[in-house]
């Protein structure tokens, strides 16, 4: 159903979103001023690029989670992935500010890898598929660099044992009504989707301090039913800090999504491909001959090389300043803007790969031995 013009569901994100409506919609609130103060103070002036470019730009609690901070009672972060063949860069965003949040806050990080979720959203999906899928997404995940000692990766349909009692007493409160709605089920949703609500929610539990989400604002249902019950069951409401959705690279509307491959560049693409699916693919906002272009310049809010490079490609202000400028006026043609973004990314990809290629030595570290993974696998949950 889509109302203004588009639709923002945890599985489909379609239309032009406009984030203001959605932020009333939702009942969420836009990060303030006074927020980005003090996250640009307690990071020493270095603020992530998507928080500077609201990025990151809607919230929960976050201001609780800071005055826990300051009061030191402290926090903890928890984000999740559900597995599919490969990730693309919008899967890495919360990822990557979650990692950032952790170097400022020096603070825990669960990271849900929902293999349930995935073989139950999906009549043709075998489990042993989603368990081959995990394994190279958790790689990916491991390539961005979290504290080993304080991060704990977890396979639901592994972790389960430690989390089934907590998974009860959360399900309990949930009916069947609340949750139908919420996620528009329907007669012939099969029973195991209906449950997983309560698995997405019990890591907002791990621990008796206030939990802070960073993920994109497609997942806030699950933080508005979990927010209902948590203190019923003594624990926080969990606080979020909401990603906008990096755009697919054929339209401004809609997010990058792993089910249109010429949408998206998959962190295993290689520099060709990189090159040629920009060159072919990315929807510009500039104009149809250089002639045109150098008269009217692009139009920025639809171009997607520019809010590629714009949300994370090029951090430094001034020059996406600049560019910003020089194509909207025509003193850039598209094609230099295509290419300038296909270099940002290889660079970023090949950095990637290289991380990627150690990652496997720190698999066990971050499942099993870590010092968080290994009082995780030692607590049960209720
Ligand atoms: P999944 O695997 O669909 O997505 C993983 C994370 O990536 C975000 N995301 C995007 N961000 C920006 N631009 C995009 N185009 C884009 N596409 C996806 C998602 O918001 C998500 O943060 N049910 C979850 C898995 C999960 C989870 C969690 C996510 C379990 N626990 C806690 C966040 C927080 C899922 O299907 O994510």
């Amino acid at each position: 159903m889509e109302e203004n013009g588009f639709n923002v569901t945890p599985w489909d994100v379609t239309g032009k979103v406009d984030y203001d409506k959605l932020v009333e919609k939702f009942g969420t609130q836009k990060i303030s001023e006074e927020i980005i103060d003090e996250m640009n103070s307690i990071s020493k002036g270095n603020l992530h690029v998507m928080l500077r470019r609201r990025v990151f730009f809607s919230h929960r609690d976050l201001d609780l989670v800071l005055k826990d901070y300051r009061e030191g009672k402290g926090f903890y972060l928890y984000t999740g992935r559900a597995p599919s063949l490969g990730m693309h860069i919008g899967h890495l965003i919360p990822f990557l500010f979650t990692k950032w949040l952790q170097d400022v806050f020096d603070v825990n990080v669960y990271i849900e890898v929902t293999d349930d979720e995935k073989f139950l959203r999906n009549q043709d999906y075998t489990l042993d598929q989603t368990q081959e899928w995990s394994y190279e997404n958790i790689l990916d995940i491991i390539a961005v660099g979290f504290n080993p000692e304080k991060t704990f990766i977890f396979k639901d349909t592994e972790y389960i044992r430690n989390m089934y009692p907590l998974a009860i007493s959360v399900a309990k409160k949930l009916n069947f009504s609340e949750v139908k709605a919420t996620f528009g089920f329907d007669n012939s949703t099969n029973i195991g989707i209906l449950f997983y609500p309560a698995i997405q929610i019990v890591p907002t539990m791990f621990e008796r301090r206030r939990c802070l989400i960073p993920a994109a604002i497609d997942q806030d249902p699950y933080w508005r039913l979990q927010r209902d019950i948590a203190e019923s069951l003594g624990y926080f409401k969990a606080a979020e800090i909401h990603s906008k959705f990096l755009p697919p690279l054929t339209s401004s509307e809609g997010k990058m999504s792993s089910s249109i491959p010429e949408s998206a560049i998959y962190l295993s693409d290689d520099p060709d491909t990189v090159e040629r699916k920009i060159m072919k693919y990315a929807f510009s906002g500039g104009q149809a001959t250089a002639e045109l272009q150098r008269k009217l310049g692009a139009d920025l809010t639809v171009d997607i090389p520019y809010q590629w490079l714009y949300y994370i490609f090029e951090e430094d202000d001034a020059k996406i300043e600049r560019i910003g400028e020089d194509y909207s006026r025509g003193r850039m043609l598209t094609g230099e803007i295509k290419k300038m973004l296909a270099e940002k990314i290889n660079r970023f990809l090949e950095e990637h790969r290289r991380k990627r290629e150690k990652a496997g030595e720190y698999y066990r570290k971050y499942l099993y031995d870590g010092d968080l993974a290994r009082k995780m696998w030692e607590k049960i949950h209720y």
